[in-house]
């Protein structure tokens, strides 16, 4: 078949995905009993967290009684380096991947064959959400190796019954190359490395709106809806979120569905969720904004109970599926920059920044310490390399000050460069260069 609509066959949802909250409350119950049980009884760090606390596996009698459990932090995972976290023989992982973090020690993670199974199911269910069906075809462009993305996704789409096409990140004329000659339906890929590829496109003088993807899963990294709008609109195609982390699994911890893009549906049959004030620790009411923390409830490997995942949202009531959902992740609390005093989130920025109408998607925050102040330059680009029909240099960057002035409260300044100058992103971008820290 060389071109028209791709032979898709039906496969229908999963029964939890409809099931009862009392039918995923209970179902949640027995796991995480299991699930902390295995913890204290086979990776000596739970065992003394919870001794320490006087804690066990047995005082679990309610899902809320997680809450007397202790956290998990990366750190505990760093200290335990490279396989003192597993609950299993080393001999029956069957997978290690690694996250590296900007600093010090890796964390390194593992997984049995059934856990490579339960992974590869969760993200077929996630690809399935976003209207991937069987017989699509799915070029998946984040990076294959130690990153959980690239093998991730990949045997996710295998498991649904796609075509995969693994290019991973980079070669970025190849992507477009590729995209055009493969005609994929679908393209998994960081939102920022989407951006680079469309551009490459454009740069050969095709319309990046006119290339076969119809869907885009994007994750890895924090996106706005601004974002989605601007990829939607120059792709032409739906855009998705799709969120996860190495430590609990790896992409499709949580997904969003393509008929309401409302947030990222929690696969609540595999983790267990929890809102937390990042301050005190305290668990906060259903709705409240804080940091997610979660618990596995379903993997031998590596069972994470209570990790501190540092990513901040609020849980939602299901929608399009019977299970919660979270509200985009568009911070961490560890990026949060304090400016002057003022607590500012980077996607604050980029929402302003799309919204001028004139600025690329492409940006870059820097920070100096200018005697006692702090200094914020936000980095742009014209969004087009024609200058007809622009406002004037100072016009633009005068509206972008004023915008950030009167909806977040500091004053920076913007320096407006030629389409192209700042660096693209293969992978994750790098939208923050902090230089204050090494004064
Ligand atoms: O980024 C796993 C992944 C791969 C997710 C591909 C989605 C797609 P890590 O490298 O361990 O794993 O980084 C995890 O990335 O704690 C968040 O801070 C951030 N992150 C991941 N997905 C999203 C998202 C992979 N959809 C860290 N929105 C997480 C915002 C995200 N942030």
């Amino acid at each position: 078949m060389t071109s028209g609509a791709p032979r898709v066959s039906p496969r229908g949802l999963e029964p939890i995905e409809t099931a009862s909250r009392d039918e995923i409350s209970a179902l949640q119950l027995e796991r995480l009993r299991w699930s902390v049980a295995h913890a204290y009884n086979q990776v000596s760090h739970y065992r003394r967290a919870f001794d320490s606390l006087g804690v066990h596996p047995s005082d679990l009698k309610e899902l809320s009684d997680l809450a007397r459990f202790p956290f998990l932090l990366k750190d505990d995972l760093r200290a335990c380096y490279p396989f003192g976290m597993f609950a299993v023989p080393r001999e029956q992982l069957i997978r290690i991947h690694a996250s590296s973090g900007t600093t010090g020690q890796p964390t390194v993670v593992g997984y049995t064959k059934k856990d490579i199974e339960t992974w590869a199911a969760l993200v077929a269910r996630s690809i399935y959400a976003a209207g991937g069906r069987p017989g699509h075809i799915v070029h998946i462009a984040y990076g294959y190796g130690l990153f959980t993305g690239g093998l991730g996704c990949h045997y996710g789409a295998e498991r649904l019954g796609c075509t995969v096409v693994p290019l991973s990140g980079g070669q970025t004329e190849k992507q477009a190359q590729l995209i055009l000659d493969f005609r994929p339906d679908i393209i998994m890929v960081t939102p920022s490395y989407m951006l680079s590829i469309a551009e490459e496109l454009e740069r050969r003088g095709i319309d990046a709106g006119n290339c076969p993807l119809r869907i885009g899963i994007f994750g890895a990294e924090p996106w706005s809806e601004a974002m989605r709008q601007e990829i939607e609109e120059r792709v032409g195609l739906a855009a998705v979120d799709i969120y996860g982390l190495s430590e609990v699994m790896g992409p499709g911890v949580a997904s969003e569905c393509v008929e309401t893009k409302d947030g990222l549906v929690l696969w609540e049959d595999h983790f267990y969720p929890e809102i937390i004030d990042p301050e005190t620790g305290a668990v906060l009411p259903e709705g409240t904004e804080g940091e997610l923390v979660l618990t596995s409830l379903s993997k031998e490997a590596l069972p994470v109970i209570r990790y501190r995942t540092r990513d901040r949202t609020r849980l939602l009531p299901p929608t399009a599926r019977a299970m919660r959902r979270l509200a985009r992740i568009n911070a961490r609390t560890d990026d949060m920059l304090i400016i002057r005093g003022v607590n500012v989130f980077p996607s604050q920025l980029e929402e302003l920044i799309l919204k001028s109408g004139v600025f690329a998607p492409t940006y870059l925050i820097e920070l100096e310490r200018d005697g006692h102040l702090d200094r914020l330059t936000l980095n742009v680009e014209w969004a087009k390399a024609s200058s007809a029909g622009r406002p004037s240099e100072e016009a633009a960057a005068h509206a972008l000050v004023h915008h950030v002035k009167s909806s977040v409260g500091i004053s920076v300044q913007v320096r407006i460069l030629t389409p192209g100058s700042l660096e693209r992103s293969a992978g994750k971008a790098r939208r923050v260069i902090d230089r204050r820290r090494k004064e």
